[in-house]
């Protein structure tokens, strides 16, 4: 089985969304492998997002990833990276689909209550970034 990770980032769980997310991907199948709570360190939010260090939105990214507590996870399921980020609609919460995470709760294209993992390397490596040793 597929295995990806999710990020609810500090606006969801400041706005109290993390059950109501969380149930999203169960009620598509999906199965929480890991699930920790952090308030991450600067190293391991810079690995995280390495591929967009120098992006015009990488300081306004990093500063709110910084603003309080997130939870991540691991999630399985058959084709879990694809699924997850259907569910987690487009990154911008205009395009979003009305039913995805970002449609329904998201108002600001940077604090967008979700991450998951784009592709099989990513997925691994973020893995790694938040549960490896
Ligand atoms: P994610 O990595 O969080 O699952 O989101 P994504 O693949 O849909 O978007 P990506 O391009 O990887 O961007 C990572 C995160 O950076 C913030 N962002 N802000 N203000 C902006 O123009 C902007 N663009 C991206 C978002 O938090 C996005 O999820
Ligand atoms: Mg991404």
């Amino acid at each position: 089985m597929e295995k990806t990770l999710v990020l609810i980032k500090p606006d969801a769980v400041k706005r109290g969304l993390v059950g109501e997310i969380i149930n999203l991907y169960e009620r598509k199948g999906l199965q929480i492998d890991q699930l920790k709570w952090f308030e991450p360190d600067e190293k391991r939010l810079a690995a995280h997002y390495k591929a967009h260090e120098g992006k015009p939105f990488y300081e306004g990214l990093m500063s709110f990833m910084h603003s309080g507590p997130l939870v991540a996870m691991v999630l399985k399921g058959e084709n879990a990276i694809s699924v997850v980020r259907k569910i987690n609609g487009a990154t911008d919460y205009i395009e979003a689909e009305c039913g995805s995470i970002r449609g329904l709760y998201a108002y600001s294209k940077t604090e967008n209550c979700v991450h998951g993992s784009d592709g099989l390397d990513s997925a691994a490596c973020e893995i790694d970034v938040w549960f490896g040793e």
